[in-house]
């Protein structure tokens, strides 16, 4: 028997950037995933999703594709079975505490606690972390549907306790950075509206960066100058001024959280939310309702978080306000771990 958890994570600023090369500046959080795995005999994975009341059963040599939850563990033990890991065949049982489609990376979450309880269960020492986090999204990319960058994965797996973490996705260099609250509260609203990356516009965006790309010349929008923007028809000038000034922005969060300022960081999260508005185009009517209502609630600053159209805002309140009864408080905790096998 092994267990392994995996946190889900929120994005404190930098949205859009990761499969840009650009930069971002998420955290792992204290709620998230369990994954326990048992050896069985025979040749098959039987899994089950607690909270869904679900199962899946499927062989562990070259699983066939399938739709929603399921895609997330069949392709996590194809991968890994690709990158040449003899994995046994298991009961797997899946426990969260995360909302679903809420934008807080519950799949991530599943793909890296997944992994770490079978590898665990294997006997096998643990992966490298940064190529876990390779390994995961191409499951994302693969299986799922989803063009995504590795912003979730490194959260999940870097994470730590009273930290962010500054990830440079060109370079994938790291750097924890001080994320103490204080007397500050971070919280996340379910706006309501569930989202789907495969389903919704996060690929056409995706796809959208890739032809601003090629009309300029460039290899990632990292490459792009200030100016380059204003040189590209609607709406790619639009989504490059998105990018390069998110990047921007997570330099001056990090600066700020270095200095312990966070009352520097509520109006970059306005600006970064009416960016993500404007410029990216992946708002939507119930995001904006759950902004105002923490803007309402007295917070220094608000945004969605996440691939958007819909999901989850995140908002920042100073000592003294009190968020929405319905907001979560979140804070910085431990990366994904394996707890027994
Ligand atoms: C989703 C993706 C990430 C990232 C964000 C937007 O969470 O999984 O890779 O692109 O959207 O910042």
């Amino acid at each position: 028997m092994s267990r392994a958890f995996a946190p889900g994570r929120v994005n404190l600023i930098g949205e859009h950037t990761d499969y840009n090369d650009g930069l971002c500046l998420p955290f792992a959080i204290e709620r998230g995933v369990t994954v326990s795995a048992e050896r069985l005999t025979g040749r098959r994975y039987e899994v089950e999703a607690r909270e869904l009341g679900e199962r899946d059963e499927f062989s562990a040599v070259d699983p066939p594709p399938a739709d929603g939850w399921r895609a997330f563990p069949r392709g996590t033990v194809a991968e890994l079975g690709a990158a040449g890991h003899e994995l046994p065949p298991a009961r797997v049982a899946i426990e969260s505490d995360l909302p679903r489609g809420s934008g807080l990376s519950s799949s991530a979450a599943l793909e890296v606690a997944l992994a770490l309880a079978v590898l665990g269960l294997a006997g096998e020492p643990e992966p490298d972390r940064v190529e876990l986090a390779k390994l995961c999204s191409r499951v994302e990319r693969d299986w799922a549907g989803a063009d995504t960058g590795l912003l979730d994965q490194l959260a999940v797996l870097l994470g730590a306790e009273r930290r962010a973490l500054l990830l440079d996705c060109r370079t994938l260099a790291t750097e924890q950075v001080p994320l103490e609250l204080g007397g500050w509260t971070l919280a996340t609203l379910d706006s309501g509206a569930g989202h789907s990356h495969a389903k919704s516009g996060y690929n056409e965006r995706s796809a959208e960066c890739r032809r601003a790309c090629a009309e300029l010349g460039i290899e990632s929008l990292r490459d792009a100058a200030p100016d380059d923007a204003a040189r590209l028809p609607a709406p790619l000038d639009r989504r490059v001024r998105h990018v390069l000034s998110e990047n921007g922005r997570v330099v001056e969060a990090a600066t700020a959280l270095r200095a312990g300022e966070l009352e520097r960081l509520g109006p970059l999260l306005d600006a970064s939310h009416a960016s993500l508005r404007d410029d990216y185009g992946v708002s939507v009517p119930e995001v904006e309702e759950a902004v105002a209502a923490c803007k309402r609630a007295g917070a220094s600053g608000a945004r969605i978080v996440g691939g958007g159209f819909g999901g989850s805002v995140l908002a920042l309140f100073p000592p003294g306000a009190r968020a929405p009864a319905e907001a979560e408080p979140v804070a910085p905790g431990p990366s994904a771990r394996l707890l027994d096998s």
